[in-house]
């Protein structure tokens, strides 16, 4: 498409490798979404992040590394239940927050802790292998829209990133889930990839985010804004889509539904599915040109709180 989407060959990885070493930032695929890495260690490299995605500096970033020893050294204490589900769910789309060591850099806002993971990626642990270095990663995405599933979905979100790995579509398809270590008991700040039911069988009882503000959306992590993962069209959650009065909404409308529905995309009844293509499908949506998604809304169970979090998020004004 454009000289920016690179093969992650070893060719690839040497210039990817170059630009991170050169303070600049490199897109790459990983098995959650595309993230928009740069050297964690570079304040200025940080900086560059912020600037590309428009991102508010308040909001922290996930450091990326290759394996646990690394993740460690970017802790001040590495909690004994860090250890535990490292072991079981590293690499994969978990992400623990711990205490910040005091020779990394703060990221954003969070002055005492760091975020980590190692991600499930061939491409991504490529990079983070041949470059030695720690990889500060947002998605790969201007701030407040769509995370990218594809090299295709960054390159249209950011043009201006100089290069991004393209390593094909994401398998999970929706970000990472992310744990508080920092407290007594584990902390979702953001429901994600990994379910809830798989990490208590590791971490015992897991806390909920408790500030639940007015319009029912949570806001426990610091980048869990109100608004966010949104398409450009004006999304509309609806239990019925047959049953909702369309004469005060813009058209073109696209439905968006599930198994068993009409619409003009159809996913998977099944939850890991349906997380897998949800965001694909609202970039199509938007390249189709509707002007408001009707979404039918997915089932109130534990097993869909990821993705009804991002739904929620999308649709909110
Ligand atoms: O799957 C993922 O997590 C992807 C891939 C690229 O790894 N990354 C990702 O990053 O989704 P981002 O920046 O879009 O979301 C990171 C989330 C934000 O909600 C941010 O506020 C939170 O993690 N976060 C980062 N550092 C934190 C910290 N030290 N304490 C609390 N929350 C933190
Ligand atoms: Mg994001």
């Amino acid at each position: 498409m454009t000289g920016q989407l690179v093969r992650p060959d070893a060719e690839g990885l040497r210039r990817a490798v170059a630009i991170l070493r050169a303070d600049s930032v490199v897109a790459f695929p990983t098995e959650t979404v595309y993230g928009l890495g740069a050297n964690a260690f570079s304040e200025r490299a940080v900086g560059e992040i912020y600037r590309l995605k428009n991102r508010p500096t308040w909001n922290p970033l996930i450091v990326h590394v290759a394996d646990v020893d690394a993740a460690r050294a970017l802790a001040e204490t590495w909690p004994e239940q860090a250890g535990e589900l490292a072991a079981r769910f590293w690499p994969g789309p978990l992400t623990l927050v711990v205490r910040r060591a005091r020779h990394l850099p703060g990221i954003g806002a969070a002055n005492d802790t760091v975020a980590v993971r190692v991600p499930a990626h061939d491409v991504a642990l490529s990079l983070l292998r041949a470059s030695g270095l720690p990889l500060a990663a947002p998605s790969a995405n201007r701030s407040e829209h769509i995370s990218p599933t594809t090299a295709e979905h960054v390159v249209r979100s950011l043009p201006d990133v100089p290069l991004v790995l393209d390593g094909g579509a994401c398998s999970w398809g929706i970000e990472s889930t992310v744990l508080d270590l920092t407290g007594e008991v584990p902390r979702l700040l953001r429901p994600g990839a990994l379910g809830l039911r798989v990490l208590r069988d590791v971490a015992g009882p897991i806390a909920l985010p408790d500030a639940e503000t007015a319009d029912g959306v949570a806001r426990p992590s610091p980048g869990m804004s109100r608004r966010h993962y949104a398409p450009r069209a004006r999304v509309v959650l609806c239990k019925d889509v047959d049953d909702v009065d369309r004469s005060g909404l813009a058209g073109p409308i696209g439905v968006l539904a599930y198994e068993g529905t009409e619409g003009t995309e159809i996913l998977s009844a099944d939850p890991r599915e349906y997380a897998a293509d949800l965001y694909a499908a609202l970039h199509r949506l938007d390249d189709a040109g509707v002007a408001t998604i009707l979404v039918q809304e997915p089932p109130q169970t534990e097993d869909w709180l990821a993705v009804r979090d991002r739904l929620g998020r999308a649709a909110a004004k």
